[in-house]
């Protein structure tokens, strides 16, 4: 989504905010904006990233304040244009405002406001929300915190906004409600951002604002309120983020280094939730719960994207292992649809960000109709782990990357450890769940063995880049995997790809094949091995190109396909977690073949927080 950085202090606030508004880049490079108050009110936007707005900024004056604000925008609400990006400003009294979310009933307040005698000069919601605080702010004494208290009170949708206003120029007014925002606290200075990763380099001190939290903040100190002016004491904690783990550190871009961070996070992910000697899984966040699950009929998981893929392989595992009837649902779609949900139904929210709106409405969903919630969620205290009963967190660290990697195996992993936290309950044997567990066990090794393979995979990828249309095709566990797959290759180059099980192929799709098609097959040794094999064989009689993703010491299968690519042998519940390490590395060295911004691909963003 969109991101925001807003500070007041004794420091010039131009470089600071240019500075935290890169690291919030991921989130959104449409068009990027600032507002700086310098005796008055200073704007600038630029189209483009934040790089545009910098070169704009060397060529003007005035922009030299300790008071601003800015943004860097993912379009929602009207095209990419240097009009329609934030700040944002009111037409009578100098307030700007920049804003991550929707304003739903951006239109009666719009028609309101145009009778009122306001003359718009943007297509977006933002600006509607700007000129309902300056249409208000003088009735309520020329008070900014109370202009935007009432405004937001007339307000349907998510806002995090952050507003400054020429008449108090020292004064910064932000609010919360569905989008997430914090504030630093450093000595004498504040700084704002949707995002902790704008805030560490400053601070560690700080809080997260509640939905319809206020805060007003000068120099001298800060007050929280509602936006019923009911005062609020915030929970100032320690930002838990080491700023290594945002920043490159010697890889050319965050996606290759999330790729090649994932032993490691893997390991951080497991740690102490595992004992393969007792054949035990602890999840803390569940212990209150057990019963619940040992005795849960159904278990539906919803989410979005790369997340929902992780939550396939979840019901996979859990049909398999525990026991239990499972099910995934596109968030989007499940709350729309009148689910049924009956007594014993567990619901599980899967999310990196914690604040993708679908999913978030698909939990209010279901936990409106009786469910017991779970998220499994990688950032602390986001929406999803602050509205769930109960949840585990992936603890892989921050994903900057707008393709998700490590998160995705976090997830699958996490969703591995409930499912043998529910089977060891249900029926498993302590035997089963020990084998199983002395595998995961060795799972970082073995993302290890095939990170080594790197350089071979990239030659592979190379040649097949001129190809426009690829297949994904699995069976399984790996049929998800597939699908991640082409998610990956679509989302970074641009390059058409399907992902589907290998045999489904064979009921329409096969008619696109023609000669040199490529055709990923994850072709692992498991209870489907042969029928892939026939599948790949049909490929190859239409003069379709075969890379299979093999499991190690499988020499035969190199007569069957063109290439191969070899994971180590693993237990087949386990095997996605190894079989998506080459699809992931194929994608990012096919996006840097094509010449792509791996980390900003077009179109996207980090964390989809509008339905
Ligand atoms: C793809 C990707 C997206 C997300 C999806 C859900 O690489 O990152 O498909 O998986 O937008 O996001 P979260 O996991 O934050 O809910």
């Amino acid at each position: 989504m969109c991101g925001i950085v807003a500070y007041i202090g004794n420091k010039p606030a131009k470089s600071l905010l240019l500075e935290g508004l890169k690291r919030l880049e991921y989130r959104g490079y449409d068009s990027a904006g600032i507002a700086i108050m310098n005796g008055k009110l200073n704007v600038a936007r630029a189209v483009g990233r934040v790089s545009m707005l910098e070169e704009k900024l060397e060529t003007l004056d005035g922009f030299d304040g300790s008071l601003g604000l800015c943004h860097t925008r993912w379009a929602t609400h009207g095209g990419v244009t240097e009009l329609n990006a934030h700040p944002h400003k009111d037409d009578k009294h100098g307030i700007a405002l920049v804003h991550n979310g929707i304003i739903e009933n951006y239109s009666a307040l719009k028609t309101y406001l145009k009778e009122k005698g306001h003359t718009f000069t943007s297509e977006t919601d933002t600006e509607v929300l700007a000129m309902l605080i300056g249409e208000l702010y003088e009735g309520l004494g020329s008070d900014l915190e109370a202009a935007v208290q009432a405004a937001l009170r007339e307000v349907d949708g998510a806002y995090a906004i952050a507003v400054i206003c020429e008449k108090e120029p020292d004064t910064l007014v932000v609010a919360r409600k569905g989008s997430p925002l914090f504030v630093g606290i450093g000595a004498e200075e504040y700084i704002v951002a949707s995002d902790a990763a704008a805030i560490v380099a400053h601070t560690t001190h700080a809080f997260a604002l509640d939905d319809y939290n206020v805060v007003k903040i000068t120099r001298s100190g800060f007050r929280t309120s509602t936006i019923h002016n009911v005062p609020v004491t915030p929970k100032i904690e320690q930002l838990e983020l080491d700023l290594q783990q945002i920043e490159l550190g010697g890889y050319p871009h965050f996606m290759l280094k999330e790729i090649f961070e994932q032993p490691q996070s893997m390991r951080n992910c497991m740690s102490g939730r595992i004992d393969a000697k007792d054949g035990r899984v602890t999840l803390g966040g569940l212990s209150n719960f057990a019963k619940d699950l040992t005795r849960a009929k159904k278990v539906i998981l919803t989410a979005q994207g790369t997340a929902l893929h992780a939550a396939m392989i979840g019901r996979y595992l859990m049909e398999d292992l525990a026991k239990v009837q499972a099910q995934t649902e596109y968030a989007s779609e499940f709350r729309y649809r009148n689910p049924i949900i009956e007594d014993g139904t567990v619901v599980v929210a899967v999310s990196q960000s914690g604040e993708t709106a679908d999913t978030i409405a698909a939990l209010n969903e279901a936990k409106d109709r009786g469910a017991l919630a779970l998220g499994v969620v990688n950032v602390v205290g986001s929406s999803i782990a602050r509205q769930t009963d109960a949840g585990v967190y992936l603890r892989v660290g921050p994903e900057i990357g707008v393709a998700s990697t490590k998160a995705f195996l976090g997830q699958v992993a996490v969703l591995t450890m409930i499912t043998l936290f529910m089977a060891r309950r249900r029926m498993m044997s302590a035997d089963h769940c020990t084998d199983l567990l002395r595998e995961m066990e060795q799972i970082p090794a073995k993302i290890e063995r095939i990170l080594e393979q790197a350089p071979r995979i990239k030659r592979v990828t190379e040649k097949y880049i001129d190809r426009e249309n690829w297949l994904f095709l699995g069976r399984g566990y790996n049929y998800p995997t597939a699908l991640e797959g082409a998610l990956k290759l679509k989302e970074i180059s641009y390059i058409h790809a399907e992902g589907m099980p290998a045999a489904e192929m064979k009921h329409g799709p096969i008619a696109l094949i023609n000669e040199g098609m490529p055709a990923v097959f994850i072709a692992n040794k498991g209870r489907q091995y042969e029928k892939v094999l026939s599948n790949i064989h049909e490929v190859r009689a239409r003069g379709g190109h075969v890379i299979a993703v093999a499991t190690e010491g499988d020499e035969h299968i190199a007569d069957h396909v063109h290439d191969v690519l070899y994971i180590p042998e693993v237990a087949e519940p386990l095997s996605p977690m190894l079989a998506v390490i080459p699809l992931q590395l194929m994608a990012y060295y096919a996006a840097l073949a094509r010449g792509h911004d791996v980390d900003k691909p077009r179109n996207l963003a980090k964390s989809v927080t509008v339905e």
